[in-house]
């Protein structure tokens, strides 16, 4: 509840935060894709996990394309960053379909471990 609180604050101050996805044949939440707060140099960071079942249809690229639409309209979000779970080959994937470019490595407290990192100036 705490975060959820959080997150509504966010939308509210800065004007992002992170989005459900829902899938509107079925009706079902597939997943998550948004914003963290900046960090890294970054303004924004950009987010996404679906429910795996959900994988493999286009719907990662194609909602965290809209967020990079989203996040062109807004003057307080010049650069995006993101950071991936190395493993993840699809994650890495959809932010190259997005013209991300690596820049290094970010520290991940929540996974304990380096992750590469990217950016993207809009
Ligand atoms: C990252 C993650 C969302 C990627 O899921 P995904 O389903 O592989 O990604 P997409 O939804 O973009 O789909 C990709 C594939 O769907 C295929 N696809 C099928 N139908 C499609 C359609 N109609 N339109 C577009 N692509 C389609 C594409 O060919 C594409 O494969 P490719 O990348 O080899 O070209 C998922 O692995 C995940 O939730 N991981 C855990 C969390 C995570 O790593 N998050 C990232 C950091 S925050």
């Amino acid at each position: 509840m705490k975060s959820l609180q959080y997150y509504i604050n966010m939308q509210k101050t800065e004007g992002f935060s992170p989005y459900v996805v829902v899938l509107k044949e079925i009706g079902e939440v597939v997943g998550v894709c948004g914003f963290n707060p900046p960090d890294h140099g970054c303004d924004a960071e950009l987010m996404y996990h679906f429910k795996r079942a959900h994988w493999g249809n286009g719907y990662a690229t194609e909602a965290a394309g809209a967020c990079v639409n989203y996040a062109t309209q807004l003057e307080s979000i010049n650069v995006l960053g993101a950071s991936i779970d190395p493993e993840n080959t699809s994650s890495e994937n959809v932010l190259s379909k997005l013209g991300f470019y690596s820049v290094g490595e970010k520290w991940c407290e929540q996974t304990g471990q380096n992750e590469p990192y990217y950016k993207k100036e809009i």
